[in-house]
């Protein structure tokens, strides 16, 4: 069966809500906030509730059970003062996370999720889980739509690759005759670089600014491939692994 029609928008900003109506959408922020999610629930994270910003986060955090909730992310890469936890997954082990539900919030991912939830089916996608993803799309009947977050409004060359590997899996390594610009773009960008992605994403603008606030860890870890076999997904606000 063909791949129902992909397109792929590079930044929470460029493009207005209705736009995601009727389409599966998968949300993709490698560096790091989907990488992130994936690696909480894959440890035993209960849930994670994404937020669009500070007032949000600490709004729900008032009205909930701290034993039971984590209030974690970053503004600019950098851990929130008073947060829990801040956007590194590798702060993210079993013993950190495991049954807590996270209120999170970070500079580009989160409001990107925050504003794919009027999407009947919303998919967080990283490499650590990419074949999971694309698993899951195959014999969609909707269209799908690969959001990436970006840099505040700006491509981030990490989430188009994965978009671009994304597409080149879901379609055998073909690009379809009919695909749309930002298609051709994602999955072009993967070709020429599908082979070195670590080397490439460590040229890309984000990591540049992690290495200097946080080193390379990170940047290395969210390169690996499908180490997570499972699939987030948003139902009602709220981020957990969908059990079928
Ligand atoms: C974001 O949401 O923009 C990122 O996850 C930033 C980060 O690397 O912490």
């Amino acid at each position: 069966m063909k791949p129902k029609n992909t397109d792929v928008f590079f930044s929470a900003q460029s493009f207005d809500e209705p736009e995601l109506r009727n389409k599966v959408v998968v949300v993709i922020d490698v560096l790091r906030a989907t990488s992130t999610i994936v690696t909480a629930l894959s440890n035993g994270a209960k849930s994670v509730i994404p937020v669009g910003d500070m007032g949000e986060a600490s709004k729900i955090s008032q009205s909930v059970d701290s034993d039971n909730y984590l209030l974690c992310g970053e503004k600019d890469g950098v851990k929130i003062q008073g947060y829990d936890h801040g956007n590194s997954p590798l702060e993210y082990t079993p013993e950190a996370v495991k049954g807590k539900t996270l209120i999170f919030n970070t500079t580009n991912g989160t409001k990107a999720i925050k504003k794919a939830a009027g999407s009947p089916k919303v998919r967080i996608a990283s490499f650590l889980n990419m074949s999971a993803v694309v698993d899951s799309l195959i014999g969609e009947e909707s269209d799908i739509l690969l959001l990436c977050a970006g840099w505040k409004g700006r491509l981030a060359v990490e989430d188009t690759i994965l978009a671009g590997a994304i597409i080149h899996k879901l379609n055998n390594g073909t690009l379809p005759d009919d695909a749309t610009d930002g298609t051709r773009v994602a999955f072009g960008l993967y070709e020429k670089y599908g082979e070195n992605i670590e080397q490439v994403i460590m040229k890309s603008n984000h990591a540049a600014r992690l290495v200097k606030l946080v080193g390379s860890d990170d940047i290395e870890y969210c390169c690996r491939r499908d180490i997570c076999n499972l699939l987030p997904v948003l139902k009602h606000g709220i981020i957990s692994i969908n059990n079928g």
